[in-house]
């Protein structure tokens, strides 16, 4: 039996560590080509490196994700290396120190939309013609909890991850007609580097973790599982929808 996603070139944006990694390490496990974009390139390296000594297949597309004029010629010049880009997941984001409603400048707020909403916008737009010849691409889209239940993260922030899930049902009605698919996933907490940050102990993450119907957090694995399966020829006719696989965090929120 061939693996799921044997022959397929995926894209994964912000990809050098917490579930970006996770996204590429286990697409590649699963048979694809990874394109690990990421913007310091050393994390993109090591990304790449790991993979390529567990016997999967991957290189590194450093930037900043946001970029647009830079993704258009990488993402180009990896198309053309490539033959084809059949996946991408739109996964970089940045969290930042919470700050109330009225005290977020234009600055604070442009930054946040550019890398957790604009990037996905015009990093899908370098695809999707490649995946409109081949009448077939999966688009996946990295949203929050938040953008469900509203957070006390910034309003800044869940007005991005929002964003997402608007892009997500757009594209997946306007892509339909040539086979591609275009869903989103919506973690709640996971603990990488991005809410280290912001948590700080292991305290607090247990604290959050009690709250979870499901009685933990998700590892970026989990969330992974489902971004592999929407990329997958199992998802073929699934559009627009948005998977939150949280314990049930989703419901209740914290
Ligand atoms: N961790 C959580 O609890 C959580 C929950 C919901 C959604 N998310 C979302 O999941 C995604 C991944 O988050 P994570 O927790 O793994 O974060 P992370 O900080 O561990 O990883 C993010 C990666 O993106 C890279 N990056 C940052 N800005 C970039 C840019 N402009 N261009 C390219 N790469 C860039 C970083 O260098 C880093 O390697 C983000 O979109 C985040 O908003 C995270």
């Amino acid at each position: 039996m061939s693996a799921p996603l044997e022959g397929r070139v995926a894209l994964v944006t912000g990809a050098g560590s917490g579930m970006g990694r996770a996204h590429c390490e286990l697409m590649a496990e699963r048979g694809a080509h990874v394109i690990v974009q990421e913007l310091l390139p050393e994390r993109a390296q090591e990304v790449v490196a790991a993979i390529r000594s567990s016997g999967g297949s991957a290189e590194a597309v450093p930037g900043d994700a946001s970029n647009v004029t830079l993704m258009r010629e990488r993402i180009g010049q990896a198309l053309a290396r490539n033959g084809h880009i059949d996946i991408i997941v739109n996964n970089a984001g940045i969290a930042s120190r919470v700050k109330p409603f009225e005290e977020i400048d234009e600055d604070f707020f442009d930054r946040m939309l550019d890398v957790n909403l604009k990037a996905a916008f015009f990093c899908t737009q370098a695809v999707v013609p490649a995946m409109k010849r081949a009448r077939w691409g999966r688009i996946i889209n990295i949203s929050s909890m938040f953008a469900m239940v509203g957070s006390q993260s910034g309003a800044h922030y869940t007005t991005a991850k929002g964003g997402m899930l608007g892009l997500t049902k757009a594209l997946a009605r306007e892509l339909a007609p040539w086979n591609i698919t275009v869903n989103a996933v919506a973690p709640g907490l996971v603990k990488t580097s991005m809410t280290i940050e912001s948590l700080k102990t292991d305290d607090a993450f247990e604290a959050r973790a009690r709250g979870v119907p499901m009685g933990r957090l998700a590892s970026p694995r989990e969330i992974a599982a489902s971004v592999a399966f929407l990329a997958s020829d199992d998802a073929s006719l699934m559009t627009g929808m948005t998977l939150s696989p949280s314990g049930g965090e989703a419901l209740v929120g914290f």
